[in-house]
């Protein structure tokens, strides 16, 4: 290499750095517990209204911030920005300008708010960025609104007439910066009409992730990956009002069709030459919650998977239509055994059990892990080619089939407030399907999770979504001197982040080892801080310091020996503060 070709090289690497560092600056995290009854801080509301300004509003004709932005100052698309600024410092320049802009506008919003005359944050961007009076006042209208519902707080008085059997306004429940009509809280919380999913925005909305995922798999091994293991959950569909079960039929290349009564329960395909790219086969497995709720759309998911196969279509573009051939061709299938894609508990039964396995340490070889997940959700849901329902049989047979072909695995994140090592559910679903493709398939998976969070629909690796989470949250001082705010359960939620991270590693051995030495370092070496946790809350931080040492007992993390004697000294000294052999 030559000079000029090595400093462009360094450049480009330096570029990339600044990327991933800004990722983790820009992530918004939750600092503290929320605590019922106690409105949001003003740093709290700053942040919240320039990630709500920083989507576009269809349904309230209200257009980014960001994108304003963008198109007064005569620059790309914001999208463009964030989609070119790793490569190219000028882009990386002008984006830092559009949101530079934009949070100062929201500041000068915060803090100057009853202001005569032309309100100082629309003249700025009027200064600034050339916005019109008459485009921010919208959004402004918008975040005053949302501004004086976030500093009110009605929950406790609801709590009180919830109780006293009186009547509470219905709202939905969603995360705020996807609807904000979520506010004010303290109301009656309501789901979601089924017959909706997916509705027309989420169907959008759907598309760019799907996209965003195959782009990142051909991008990374040239190929598009013929068959997918996706995660569904109920939640996240009631929230997004089925965006994850719009990215199946994406993947598919169907698209929802409404009848007189604007209910979807059909599907229309898309022809291949609209659609540009082969159609992916999706192996669906469905948590007991969404199966409970959306009966309609499990019908829906079964009906696209059929109407796909059924079509004659060269096999390197029907996914689908390959591998049920496949499989009939081996003598031992029928279509309507083959065609199977919807997978869930037995009736009445909820969840994976793989996370109480972890959490109890009930598993010698992580294989054992792969199996439960298949033995739980191993039920088939649908209608056969004569019409007939067969929800909730039995039909392991064919999930290991199914399974047997994935090359990826995938789930849909929608919400800034859980992440992947907050709650025990992702490696348990995610997780276990992965492990358990790795036995069926003789290979791990690619696992990838989606942020459509990010106005970008982001996709990442399990791996890269593991460090992003822990450098913003266990790692953060930010994030863990908010926990400890809130004494015993902030220790609890640290404990959680480990454990979390540790069923990533049981699952799919995706922890670098470097994650384990830095909470090692953070939370037991540092003395001070493991007096602090001790004396909030020893039961948490003896099983936080037992799993450290489960994960190098494991082999799954590769510790020092001084770290490991260092580990063990502090666990036995809680063991006996635990049982009272040392009283303090
Ligand atoms: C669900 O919404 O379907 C779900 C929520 C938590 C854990 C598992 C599933
Ligand atoms: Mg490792």
């Amino acid at each position: 290499m030559d000079d000029s070709a090595k400093i462009e090289e360094r450049d480009k690497r330096v570029l990339e750095l600044y990327e991933r560092v800004l990722e983790v600056e820009q992530r918004l995290i939750p600092t503290g517990l929320h605590v019922f009854g106690r409105p949001s801080d003003t740093r709290e509301i700053i942040d919240l209204l320039r990630m709500v300004a920083s989507f576009d509003r269809p349904e309230l004709g209200i257009r980014s911030l960001t994108n304003l932005i963008a198109e007064g100052l005569h620059l790309p698309t914001y999208l463009r920005l964030l989609k070119e600024s790793p490569a190219s410092e000028q882009r990386m320049l002008e984006r830092e300008r559009v949101e530079a802009i934009a949070r100062q506008s929201i500041s000068i919003f915060v803090s100057a708010q009853n202001n005569d005359g032309l309100p100082p944050a629309i003249a700025f961007l009027w200064e600034q960025a050339n916005i019109s009076p008459d485009d921010s006042r919208q959004i402004f209208a918008m975040l005053t609104k949302l501004r004086a519902q976030l500093e009110q707080n009605h929950e406790t008085p609801s709590l009180m007439r919830a109780l006293r059997g009186e009547y509470l306004e219905p709202g939905p429940g969603a995360d705020l910066i996807q609807n904000p009509a979520i506010l004010p809280t303290g109301r009656n919380t309501h789901a979601v009409n089924p017959y909706m999913v997916p509705s027309p925005v989420a169907f959008e909305r759907a598309r760019p992730v799907a996209e965003a995922l195959l782009e990142r798999h051909v991008g990374a091994t040239g190929r598009y990956p013929e068959t997918i293991a996706m995660v569904l959950w109920g939640i996240d569909n009631i929230k997004t009002e089925g965006e994850a079960v719009a990215q199946v039929l994406w993947l598919l290349g169907v698209k929802p069709r409404r009848d007189s009564l604007n209910r979807a329960t059909d599907v229309e395909v898309i022809p291949l030459a609209e659609l540009g790219r082969p159609r992916i086969d999706v192996v669906m497995t469905i948590s007991g919650i969404f199966r409970d709720l959306f009966g309609t759309t499990m019908g829906l998911l079964d009906r696209a998977v059929r109407r796909v196969a059924e079509l004659d279509e060269p096999e390197d573009l029907n996914f689908v239509r390959k591998h049920i051939k496949e499989q009939m061709a081996t003598g031992d299938f029928s279509f309507d055994e083959a065609v199977v894609r919807v997978f869930s508990n037995a009736a009445g039964n909820y969840g994976t059990n793989v996370n109480f396995m972890v959490l109890e340490s009930q598993w010698e070889d992580s294989a054992e892990l792969g199996d439960l997940f298949v033995t739980r959700k191993s039920f088939a849901y649908g209608r056969d080619s004569a019409g007939r329902n067969f929800d909730g049989r039995e039909a392991k047979r064919l999930l290991e089939r199914a399974l047997s072909r994935v090359e990826v695995t995938y789930q849909n994140i929608d919400t800034t407030e859980v992440g992947i090592t907050d709650v025990d559910h992702y490696f348990e679903y995610l997780g276990g399907v992965s492990k358990a493709v790795e036995k069926h398939a003789g290979a791990r998976p690619v696992i990838y999770l989606s942020d459509t969070l990010s106005p970008n629909a982001k996709v990442r690796t399990l791996e890269e979504t593991i460090k992003l989470e822990a450098r913003t949250k266990a790692l953060n001082p930010k994030w863990y001197e908010g926990m400890l705010k809130h004494g015993f359960s902030g220790v609890a939620e640290i404990e959680h982040q480990v454990t979390n991270t540790f069923g990533w590693s049981a699952t799919a051995d995706a922890v670098d080892d470097w994650i384990y030495d830095a909470v090692a370092e953070t939370f037991v070496l540092d003395e001070a801080m493991l007096e602090r946790l001790r004396s909030l809350n020893p039961h948490s931080t003896r099983t936080m310091v037992g799993r450290l040492l489960e994960a190098s007992g494991r082999g799954l993390w590769k510790a020092e020996q001084s770290v490991l004697e260092k580990l063990q000294d502090a666990f036995g000294k809680l063991e006996d503060q635990l049982e009272g052999v040392v009283t303090r």
